[in-house]
């Protein structure tokens, strides 16, 4: 298991080579047997295959083409609907469709993801998680029908490797822990922990491609930019209006 976390590399290029049935419904098990609040599993993995689908699924992921390339899409939701409903049915009184548990769901979908991630690379698959899913949630939920209470938080695409990119860099373990309690860093401690990736080679092409002093522009004005974060915390925040997270904010249920 060690290993295959520490080969772990996103994988972009496939093979159109299917994922064998039994396989994956091992990797989606293993999904399942994440830790989940209570086990109460406030989650949902929808598992696309279909040509047509994969293609609308594609539009909501900024046409990055690995979604129509590789065999499987597996869109991880956060899920009250179903725990709702068994609930209702069982003469219960529900209250979660609010936003501490539209994070409490997020958490589940999230573990359950890495799961399914780590169990597809011990099989010898590739995945990608896609970021787009967050931005364009509303577009996700009309793609898969997904009804009031789910929302989308995560996609993965899996397939078999048609690429062996190399490993990429972390920050080193010092930049990420912190011991007993949060030490917060000065600008000596930013300088030292963020060295070695400054001085990557990729680095320096990637500021001569950009035409940027520092990598730290490149993200902010290139890859996460203000306008679009603004855009995206908006939409997503009506996307859980809409799919009834944000219910605590009604007279009713205050
Ligand atoms: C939430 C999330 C969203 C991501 N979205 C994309 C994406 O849209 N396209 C892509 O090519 N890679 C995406 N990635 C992959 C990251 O770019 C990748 O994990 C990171 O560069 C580190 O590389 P590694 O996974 O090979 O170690 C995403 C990763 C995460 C965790």
């Amino acid at each position: 298991m060690l290993d295959t976390i520490f080969n772990h590399r996103t994988i972009r290029k496939y093979k159109s080579t299917p994922i064998e049935d039994s396989v994956l419904e091992e990797i989606l098990k293993a999904g399942t047997r994440a830790s989940t609040t209570g086990n109460t599993q406030v989650y949902s993995m929808v598992v696309t295959k279909e040509k047509e689908l994969k293609e609308k699924l594609w539009e909501t992921q900024f046409k990055q083409d690995m979604v129509k390339e590789a065999p499987v899409v597996i869109t991880f939701c956060a899920d009250v609907n179903r725990y709702t409903k068994w609930c209702q049915y069982r003469k219960a009184d529900p209250h979660y469709h609010n936003f501490l548990w539209f994070f409490t769901a997020s958490i589940d979908a999230l573990l359950a993801s890495q799961n399914v991630a780590l169990a597809a690379e011990a099989n010898g698959l590739g995945i990608c998680y896609m970021g787009p899913t967050i931005y364009l949630a509303r577009k996700i939920i009309d793609v898969l029908d997904l009804p009031k209470g789910v929302v989308p938080v995560a996609t993965l695409v899996v397939g078999y490797p048609d690429e062996d990119p190399p490993l990429t860099d972390r920050l080193p373990l010092e930049g990420v822990v912190h011991y007993e309690t949060y030490k917060d860093y000065t600008k000596e401690d930013i300088d030292r922990i963020y060295a070695e990736k400054e001085a990557m080679e990729e680095t320096r092409e990637l500021l001569e491609i950009n035409q940027k002093e520092t990598l730290a522009q490149i993200f902010t004005d290139n890859r996460y930019k203000k306008d679009d974060n603004l855009h995206f915390s908006r939409e997503l925040l009506d996307v859980l209006r809409q799919q009834g997270f944000m219910d605590h904010e009604k007279e009713e249920d205050r």
